[in-house]
């Protein structure tokens, strides 16, 4: 079988982990993975806490609701759903641009002006006021154009997030798994508490999941993987 392809079959959620050292090499490997998933708008809206000191690790886990995975993990990565770096990041990626002899004046203008349209139609505003204003924008505008509705509150904002940051989050695990590294991605965690303590900004972070990583201990037998079946989940149009 393809070797990306048994990587994936191969993966499980590991629930019990032995205490092994991930080398810096490793990690970087996998870091550098996730952050080659694809993204909306390529912003890479995501934060990656890597927790592997001792003291650290261990308050981590208890927020995780003290389960096994955490507990007994080599590290614990809390992945963050990020959407105040919206502006760096364009910033960043112009820079960047401008760097390379590929992109000539008119293709960084361009992307400039895009850059600019997109920071005004993620801003929700003071209160939200932008985008009770934006929705109703959108509303009208639709009823004469296929045009859709983009993000209009923080909540709307950190669902487009969400779905960016799990991307990666498959990627880290899919690469963590080719290098022989077992994962479990955990949802069960205090956000409140756990953001605290990494000192996130309520305003603009969110925890989307924590992901504890290690070497599958000897004495865990993992459960046989169900999945329901095709039919039940796609539809061939
Ligand atoms: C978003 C998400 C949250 C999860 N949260 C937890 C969790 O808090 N604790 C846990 O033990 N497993 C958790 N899991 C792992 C699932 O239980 C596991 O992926 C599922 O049972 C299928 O098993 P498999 O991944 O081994 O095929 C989570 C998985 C996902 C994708």
């Amino acid at each position: 079988m393809n070797g990306i392809l048994e990587v994936i079959f191969k993966r499980r959620a590991v629930k019990v982990f032995e205490p092994v050292e991930i080398s810096e090499g490793t990690r970087e490997q996998i870091l550098n993975a996730a952050r080659h998933a694809p993204s909306s708008f390529n912003m890479q809206p995501y934060l990656f806490y890597w927790v592997r000191a001792a003291k650290t690790k261990g308050a981590v886990a208890k927020l995780c609701l003290g389960q096994m995975p955490a507990e007994t993990a080599s590290a614990l990565v809390v992945a963050v759903a990020d959407i105040g770096s919206l502006a760096a990041t364009s910033q960043s990626q112009l820079e960047w641009m401008r760097s390379r002899s590929e992109f000539n004046e008119a293709k960084i203008r361009g992307y400039e002006r895009t850059a600019k349209i997109g920071r005004i139609l993620f801003m929700p505003g003071p209160f939200g006021i932008f985008g009770a204003v934006k929705w109703g924008v959108f509303w009208l505008l639709n009823l004469c154009k296929v045009m859709g509705m983009p993000p209009v509150s923080r909540h709307d904002l950190f669902k487009w997030a969400t779905k960016s940051t799990s991307l990666a989050c498959e990627n880290l695990m899919i690469a963590a798994e080719a290098l022989g590294i077992n994962t479990c991605p955990m949802e069960g965690f205090d956000g409140r508490r756990l953001s605290k303590y990494l000192g996130l900004s309520a305003r603009y972070h969110e925890i989307v999941m924590v992901i504890a990583m290690g070497k599958k201990s000897q004495t865990y037998v993992e459960p046989p993987q169900w999945r329901r079946p095709l039919h039940a989940t796609v539809t061939i149009l």
